[in-house]
């Protein structure tokens, strides 16, 4: 039988051949360090999953929630003012989505027709890429590279691609190249927004995972963001339930309403019980997030400066659960890099290339291990000869 082209848009080869042989490695008995994956390994708040539990033994929040309740709602308005200074944002500023990867894909379709074109980070989290061509949309890329810290140069974008592109996705701190916004970088994006009649879709899944400094901020906390965009605010990274969904869109109202008209289509509302978790979350102590911040920070620390000892260049990581490594020796070929790098060393990483061609020539590795094993794994690296 004959699917649809759609599914012609997606490869996945180069994770299919890691994984097959990381199975076949460990089958053999070899160790393996996976770095490639960012599932964080620190535990969910005792009051985010006592929360759920409580709410989850009530038959009653078993039905059909249909909407995000009144007090979801207002635990979100209230995080944006308490933790990020945001003040004015109302519950129609807010929607519930069973995930970022879930919510992008939706607000995208929402914004773009057939043909049109978006504005997307290369190298960037695939799902902005992904999201723009499941719409039908076609991604123009703006580059996030060496030269310029890894953030966004908007100069680089040609006049008639940002005015006929209908939004531009911007993310940071970014996964994978592990970049940081400044205030400069946010008003140099709403300027454009503005100038060329775009949305902005912004993802803040890493900040309160922001090393060296404060803990990140809100892209809605800058002068004229709300008038051009949205956020997507995600408990996934910060409180460690990424298997539970919670994530929300925030921002402009009209956005956040034609996102959810078009997932009322297909969503009939959040479990009862994990909302009862977001509100725990939104509304609870804070002094885990604080401390796995520094905790991360410190892995950050032993991989960037394990890999420094052993004559790789220093890494990219300021911020999110990542760092973003160059091949040493000046190669290109990060996908067979990473197959070698397994093979001869047992340390996973993820091709660069997989998260868009300027990816090329640079490996990602998740924080995802202590210090210790981290070390084990440079160790490792090193002992390969790599
Ligand atoms: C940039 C970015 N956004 C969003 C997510 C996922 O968020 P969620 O669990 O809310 O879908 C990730 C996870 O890796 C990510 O790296």
């Amino acid at each position: 039988m004959e699917f649809s082209q759609r599914l012609d848009l997606f490869g996945d080869e180069v994770f299919a051949a890691l994984n097959a042989r990381r199975r076949e490695l460990e089958a053999a008995g070899r160790k393996v360090f996976d770095l490639s994956v960012g599932t964080p390994d620190f535990e969910p708040p005792a009051h985010v999953v006592e929360a759920l539990r409580a709410s989850a033994a009530d038959p009653a929040n078993w039905r059909y929630s249909l909407h995000d309740t009144d007090e979801l709602l207002a635990a979100v308005c209230s995080y944006y003012r308490d933790r990020y200074g945001v003040d004015g944002i109302t519950p129609d500023m807010v929607m519930s989505c069973r995930g970022t990867q879930e919510g992008l894909v939706h607000v995208c379709a929402a914004l773009v027709n057939p043909g049109d074109v978006a504005l997307v980070p290369d190298p960037c989290y695939p799902v902005f890429q992904n999201a723009t061509l499941l719409a039908g949309g076609r991604p123009a890329y703006y580059r996030l590279t060496a030269e310029h810290g890894f953030l966004p140069h908007l100069a680089d974008v040609p006049a008639e691609v940002a005015d006929a592109a209908r939004y531009i996705i911007v993310s940071l701190p970014a996964n994978p190249v592990g970049s940081v916004g400044t205030p400069e970088v946010y008003e140099e994006v709403i300027a454009f927004a503005r100038e060329h009649d775009l949305v902005v879709i912004h993802d803040n899944a890493y900040s309160d995972i922001v090393f060296d400094g404060p803990a990140g901020g809100s892209f809605l906390s800058h002068p004229g963001a709300l008038e051009v965009g949205v956020e997507f605010l995600s408990l996934s990274k910060s409180f460690n339930v990424t298997g539970a969904r919670l994530s929300f869109l925030v921002g402009r109202p009209d956005v956040v309403a034609a996102a959810r008209k078009l997932r009322s289509q297909i969503d009939f509302g959040m479990f009862y019980p994990e909302q009862a978790a977001a509100v725990a979350a939104l509304t609870g102590p804070r002094d885990s997030v604080e401390r796995q911040r520094l905790l991360y920070q410190e892995r950050r620390d032993a991989l960037c400066d394990g890999l420094e000892a052993i004559g790789w260049e220093r890494p990219n990581a300021h911020g999110s659960m990542f760092v973003w490594a160059r091949i040493p020796g000046g190669r290109q070929d990060s996908s067979a890099f990473a197959l070698e790098l397994m093979e001869r060393s047992g340390v996973i990483v993820t091709p660069g290339a997989s998260f868009g061609p300027s990816g090329e020539g640079y490996v990602r590795m998740a924080l995802v291990m202590p210090p210790e094993q981290l070390h084990e794994a440079v160790d490792a690296i090193a002992a390969a000869g790599m």
